[in-house]
């Protein structure tokens, strides 16, 4: 049950995803982190069974994505998700989450 609701939750995210032009290379870094906030909460703060990821340095939250990306980490969603940014973006995005949700 607690599995289903958080893949509907998941579902919804990616709906709130598609509707945030944050595709371009060149996107503005406070637009690629409100992506992030649809699942992860406010400031990274997570309410629910997905992981809060304020409070992290850029260079672990870089790290991660990337092995995201690479199908290095156990992922349901994030692999598709990280697959989806450039390496600037990733750069940016971790930058970005760092200074803006450092707790
Ligand atoms: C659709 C919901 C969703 C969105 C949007 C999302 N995430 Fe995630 N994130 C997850 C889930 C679920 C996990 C747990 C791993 C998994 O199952 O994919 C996770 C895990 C993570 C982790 C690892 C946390 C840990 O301590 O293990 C990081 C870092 C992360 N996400 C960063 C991001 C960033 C940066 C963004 C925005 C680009 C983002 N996420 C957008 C759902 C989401």
């Amino acid at each position: 049950m607690r599995k289903l609701a958080l893949y509907a939750f998941a579902g919804a995210c990616v709906a709130m995803l598609a509707a945030v032009p944050a595709r371009a290379q060149n996107a503005d870094p406070q637009l690629l982190i409100v992506s992030c906030s649809g699942c992860h909460g406010t400031g990274g703060h997570s309410a629910g069974a997905i992981p809060s990821i304020y409070g992290r340095n850029a260079a672990s939250i870089a790290e991660t994505l990337r092995e995201f990306r690479d199908d290095k980490r156990p992922a349901t969603i994030m692999n598709r998700l990280a697959k989806s940014y450039s390496d600037t973006e990733i750069d940016t995005l971790a930058r970005e989450i760092a200074a803006k949700w450092a707790n």
